[in-house]
């Protein structure tokens, strides 16, 4: 029996910000159970769902040092869907109304979190073969790992994975005070180490002392080794490009499935999309004060409301997109910015734009369910998930060919009748318009052939099926059995 272990900031169903909880929710859950024994160890936000608040069993408690402080650690677990899950409890660092906040408060936290996870494991009887780690949060692990936990015989062999969710995040402050927050020695602060310019960086850390570094798909792998993507790591990535694997991400094919899903209106599948999808449609209109015709193109948006996803292409040509009979449909909170972009344009637009500023599950499904159009013009995406969310629905994706859309979404080709979605390359509004107004030409003019695009996108697997696999080879590979 493989024993793995995965840390990480957020999971599904107890705490999501973005795609990093759908993938630690669901991946664990995918590996064969003959074999491997996963388990995974988050933070016990105070702001997690409540609803699972009662289910947490009290495990231990213990002080720890970490550099000059001595820190409360509770340990509580639970099991959710056959998988077992601890949660580190100290509500000095995991209180607040959200999972994070302050930067250098934070990096205290997840310095805090990782010693943690670390320390609480001969406590909890369970000595991983290997630690998956995952984004800057958890990067200080790998690192951790070969200090002062190799002298402890239970640790020595414990190997270690860094998954790169988004580089964007790197975890950085300034080297003095991040030596006091994590209690490491000078010896880990030079250039080759966490010492990043003149600051320290946590992810760096991890991606030095990981035994393997994997992202999220084989292009932003590839991507991340020029500066244009690399985020000011791309050196490294190219350092370590012999360790370094791109593993698509998948959905949870249970929690995401139009035909048992009890958010939207009216359940569906592939053999019946083309009669039943549209109540959807008809239902999300009446509810959002929209006009109420079927035959307009809805285009949905659901999303973190940041400059990585592709929101200034939005922004250039939201008037001319509205100046015919589309509908767009957006849900997402973020940067302030945008979210008022977003209202101004409801307001302007009343009857065919629907802004949602504010989280909502319930609601994001019956988007992926009711639209026509998914769009997504990232301006880099290690992933994404909301693109396979939509395939599922049978909503097409019209995606900037960029990281994991770009290898999830194939272009339509009308001469070859293949594909499952629009796409254009560049980082233009008006190859976005036009590749939207190219959709939208199809969807009225084609529909057999548009129904086709469903089709095929319905059909393909973005279950975890086979990456789950990719992982299990790659754990073996490093396990060398
Ligand atoms: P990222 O992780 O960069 O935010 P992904 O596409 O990988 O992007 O994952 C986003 C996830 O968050 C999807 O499950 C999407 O449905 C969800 N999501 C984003 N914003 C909201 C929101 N406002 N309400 C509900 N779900 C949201
Ligand atoms: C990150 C990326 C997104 C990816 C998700 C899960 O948040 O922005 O592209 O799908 O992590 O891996």
């Amino acid at each position: 029996m493989k024993k793995i272990l995965f840390v990480a900031s957020e999971s599904v169903p107890f705490i999501k910000t973005g795609g990093l909880a759908d993938v630690v929710g669901s991946l664990p859950k995918n590996f064969n159970k003959e074999e491997y024994d996963c388990r995974v160890i988050l933070p016990k936000y105070q702001c997690m769902n409540q609803k699972y608040v009662g289910q947490l069993e009290y495990v231990t408690h213990f002080y720890m040092n970490l550099a000059w402080r001595s820190q409360y650690v509770g340990v509580l677990k639970t099991e959710f869907e056959g998988i077992t899950y601890y949660f580190i409890d100290n509500e000095y660092y995991f209180s607040g109304s959200k999972p994070y906040g302050d930067v250098c408060y934070d990096l205290e936290k997840f310095a805090f979190f990782s010693r943690a996870a670390l320390s609480i494991l001969p406590l909890i009887d369970f000595r991983p073969d290997i630690i998956h780690c995952h984004d800057w949060q958890t990067g200080l692990i790998p690192v951790f790992l070969k200090d002062t936990f190799a002298q402890g015989q239970f640790y020595q062999g414990i190997k270690s994975i860094m998954t790169i969710h988004n580089l964007k995040f790197q975890g950085i402050w300034d080297a003095k005070t991040v030596k006091d927050l994590a209690g490491l020695a000078d010896y880990y602060f030079t250039p080759d180490k966490l010492l990043h310019y003149k600051d320290a960086n946590f992810l760096k850390g991890g991606i030095v002392y990981a035994d393997y570094v994997t992202t999220v798909s084989n292009t932003y792998a590839e991507e991340i080794k020029t500066p244009f993507y690399g985020e000011t790591l791309d050196g490294l990535m190219r350092a370590r490009s012999n360790c370094l694997f791109g593993i698509v991400n998948g959905i949870d094919y249970d929690a995401y499935n139009p035909e048992t899903d009890t958010y939207i209106a009216q359940n569906y599948n592939i053999k019946n999309f083309r009669k039943e999808k549209i109540k959807n449609k008809r239902a999300l209109q009446q509810q959002l004060g929209l006009e109420q015709d079927d035959r307009k193109f809805m285009i949905g948006l659901v999303s973190r409301l940041t400059s990585q996803k592709g929101l200034d292409l939005i922004q250039c040509v939201m008037d001319e997109l509205c100046s015919d009979g589309v509908q767009f449909i957006v849900l997402g909170t973020g940067e302030e910015q945008y979210e008022n972009m977003f209202r101004h344009y409801d307001w302007k637009y009343n009857n065919s734009v629907s802004a949602n500023i504010y989280y909502s599950e319930e609601l994001s499904h019956k988007i992926y369910a009711s639209c026509d159009a998914f769009l997504m013009p990232s301006l880099f995406e290690p992933c994404g998930l909301s693109q396979l969310m939509s395939l599922r629905y049978g909503t097409v994706p019209i995606v900037r060919e960029t990281g994991g859309l770009k290898d999830t979404v194939e272009p339509y080709n009308e001469y070859e009748s293949k594909g499952t979605g629009f796409s254009f390359a560049n980082y233009n509004a008006h190859e976005m318009l036009n590749t939207i107004r190219y959709a939208e030409h199809v969807y009225y003019n084609k529909k057999r052939e548009w129904n086709k695009i469903i089709d095929r996108g319905m059909e393909a697997d973005f279950s975890w099926n086979s990456s789950a696999k990719q992982y299990e080879e790659l754990y073996s590979r490093l396990l060398g059995w």
